[in-house]
């Protein structure tokens, strides 16, 4: 399985002969202006919640592609009126795709989708196939939720956790819950987009080190080989 970091929250990931894209916001980042969206091919728009840091280019990446948008039903519904194709889900859920199984977990945030329609509740994604197990946090405080991952995933691979702090938990918290989910080897999301968010890449690391973790902090474009 291959990661390739878009910015913010947003991830290209390649497995299993398909290309998903999760919670895309490329356009509107100033960071990730060397991403051309035009180019990005995927069979897949996964989205966690409804906020516009995470479903800004949604639509268009999956119109230009003709891609299946898997959320919660809320979301996908939304989707679905605009004459798109979905998967809607709800939490605790599982489902087999066809480039492998996703859970739908919990995740504690609030989401509302662009428009002002109640976007459900937030979430995050496991997913696991033969290649590899990875837990996407989505945004989302530290919550005892976590402790259960691992009965889904005994041995994730990695974990994609927000360490921006203000919105969703920070990295303090995300060690905690690195240890709650049974995974040292930890890629950090929701970072320096915005002012409130903007983080310390040494203290971070180095926090993480110091409990035998490891933190990759990616630049925008950076590929991670799950
Ligand atoms: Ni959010
Ligand atoms: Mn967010």
């Amino acid at each position: 399985m291959k990661l390739t970091f878009l910015g913010q929250s947003c991830f290209l990931i390649e497995t299993m002969g398909k290309k998903l894209i999760i919670d895309p916001m490329i356009l509107s980042n100033p960071l990730a202006t060397k991403i051309k969206i035009e180019e990005i091919k995927v069979d897949y728009v996964l989205l966690t919640h409804g906020h516009y840091d995470h479903v800004a280019d949604a639509e268009k990446i999956a119109f230009n592609n003709n891609a299946f948008i898997i959320s919660n039903f809320e979301i996908v519904s939304w989707y679905e009126e605009k004459g798109l194709k979905g998967h809607g889900m709800n939490l605790g859920g599982k489902f087999q795709f066809d480039f492998g199984t996703l859970k739908y977990v919990v995740g504690v945030h609030s989401s509302v989708l662009p428009d002002g329609t109640h976007g459900g509740a937030a979430g995050g994604f496991v997913l696991s196939n033969s290649e590899a197990c990875v837990y996407f946090a989505g945004d989302t405080a530290l919550t005892m939720d976590m402790q259960l991952i691992p009965r889904t995933c005994p041995n994730l691979d990695m974990a994609v956790l927000p360490v921006g702090d203000n919105f969703t938990m920070g990295y303090e918290d995300a060690i905690i819950a690195s240890d709650f989910i049974g995974c040292n080897r930890i890629v950090g999301c929701h970072f320096d987009t915005f002012p409130p968010i903007k983080i310390d890449h040494e203290v971070v690391s180095k926090a993480f080190k110091d409990q035998n973790k490891t933190i990759i902090l990616p630049q925008i474009g950076q590929e991670i080989t799950v």
